[in-house]
């Protein structure tokens, strides 16, 4: 998969594009990452990439010529791919969202600076709108990275691990279990005998009941879009009957 970022700061993508398993991915061909600086498509002498907003106000807003020129540049006119625009205003990213957009073999992300962008940005060349979350950073390149990141490990083979992403918090629309490893007993605290029974089949229940009851613990708004079976409805139904809505999950 192919991400085309457009920035006006590149080099704060690149210390972790190189250092993380990112940089596995890129080196065994699964994803490319281009950086391009807006700045370098800004005509005037000055490189002018901002400008003061029409009907006054506080703040400096994007202008509409370096980002054109920089897309249409790198991606054709109109762009080849979806032009993803990172700002408080999108959709709210998830998991969900993360799957849809994986699916592409190439997409462009648009990192802002400034106060927000001249509309016709939004109206006429972005295709889509992504937020990470409902507070306000000052650029859009974290939010780049994490969509880089969030699709980039959906890639099969990226995480070098032949499950892959399957079992993921959110991945089947469930929290994960808890998980453990060496040493059996730690400070007094052991893992769970279960765990070390080696019978698969009972390690299986209990993994599942284990996320459905941090689901409904910590996340009970994920239960209501869940694929739930026959038997975790019956435990869920357990679970509320006898503990009530319990705000701490027990191992
Ligand atoms: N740019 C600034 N804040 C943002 C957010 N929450 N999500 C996406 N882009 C942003």
């Amino acid at each position: 998969m192919r991400f085309d970022v457009f920035t006006l700061l590149p080099e704060t993508l690149r210390p972790y594009l190189n250092a993380s398993i990112l940089e596995k991915a890129a080196a065994r061909g699964l994803i490319e990452v281009h950086l391009h600086n807006i700045r370098d498509y800004a005509r005037d002498r000055h490189h002018t990439t901002d400008d003061t907003p029409y009907g006054g106000g506080g703040g400096m807003v994007m202008k509409p010529e370096p980002v054109f020129d920089a897309l249409e540049t790198v991606l054709g006119s109109p762009p080849a791919c979806p032009v993803i625009l990172l700002t408080p205003q999108g959709r709210l990213f998830n998991q969900k969202i993360a799957s849809e957009l994986a699916s592409h073999k190439r997409i462009a992300l648009v990192s802002g600076r400034y106060e927000g962008f001249d509309e016709r940005i939004r109206q006429h060349l972005v295709t889509d709108e992504i937020s990470i979350g409902d507070y306000v950073l000052t650029g859009g390149e974290l939010p780049a990275l994490i969509l880089i990141d969030a699709l980039s490990r959906l890639i099969p083979g990226a995480l070098g691990d032949p499950t892959g992403a399957e079992d993921d918090s959110h991945a089947l629309g469930l929290l994960e279990y808890p998980h453990y490893t060496r040493p059996p007993e730690f400070r007094g605290w052991r893992v769970p005998d279960v765990l070390l029974s080696g019978d698969h089949g009972k390690i299986e229940t209990w993994r599942r009941e284990q996320s459905l009851q941090r689901t409904l613990a910590k996340r009970p708004d994920m239960l209501e879009s869940a694929n739930l079976g026959e038997a975790d409805k019956k435990f869920l139904a357990k679970m509320n009957g006898t503990q009530g809505r319990k705000t701490k999950d027990s191992e």
